[in-house]
């Protein structure tokens, strides 16, 4: 298996591509605390694996408490750090053009797609040295490289500022032994 002993954390695995992440991960061996803002959706993801080789934690990641309490969750439940997934994201209905775009949709969006992964990082980073290097995946976007056809001005640059971050985190902390790529889904 290609993740045996590995341990790792995922952020939104409670939907989506961070539950299917999570249930992966521990089909290849790894253990896994699987986070998202709905308790709920974190509790049904660790219940879809046997055992407890997928841990839910309730955490808003555009919070550097809730980020700080997941990762020492981490450690302290399976010993170790050596995958951090930041794949939390949002796109919010009202997330517009230029013009109909509220700030407070603005704020929210890069409050949890930017900053939630500088605080995953924050918090993270700390942890995957501990553990003698480590990979750090960011979830960005396709948008992030092309920009969007429809107005979503909010997300769009949410995602640019998890794409440039993530080449910059993997020069400057590859040299720690870890390394840091993102992902830029499509639709
Ligand atoms: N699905 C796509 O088409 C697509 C395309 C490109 C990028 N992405 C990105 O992939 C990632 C996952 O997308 P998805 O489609 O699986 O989304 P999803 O909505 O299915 O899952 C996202 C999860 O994140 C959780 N979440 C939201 N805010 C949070 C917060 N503040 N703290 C912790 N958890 C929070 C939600 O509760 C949800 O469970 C996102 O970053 C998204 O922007 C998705």
């Amino acid at each position: 298996m290609r993740l045996d002993g590995r341990a790792a954390l995922i952020t939104g695995a409670g939907s989506g591509i961070g539950r299917e992440a999570a249930l992966l991960f521990s089909r290849e061996g790894a253990r896994v605390v699987a986070v998202d803002l709905d308790e709920d959706a974190a509790k049904e993801t660790a219940s879809m694996v046997d055992g407890d080789a997928v841990l839910p934690f309730a955490a808003d990641v555009s919070r550097a408490g809730d980020c700080e309490a997941m990762v020492a969750f981490a450690e302290r439940e399976l010993g170790r750090l050596d995958v951090l997934w930041n794949n939390a994201g949002v796109m919010l209905a009202d997330d517009d053009d230029a013009v109909a775009t509220e700030e407070s949709v603005w704020d929210l969006t890069m409050g949890v797609n930017a900053k939630g992964v500088f605080l995953g990082c924050k918090y993270g980073i700390p942890a995957l040295r501990r553990a003698g290097g480590g990979s750090v995946i960011n979830t960005a976007s396709f948008v992030a490289l092309l920009g969007a056809a429809t107005p979503q001005i909010a997300y769009t640059a949410s995602k640019v500022a998890v794409l440039s971050p993530t080449r910059e985190l993997a020069v400057i902390h590859g040299g720690e032994g870890n390394r840091v790529n993102a992902l830029c889904p499509g639709p």
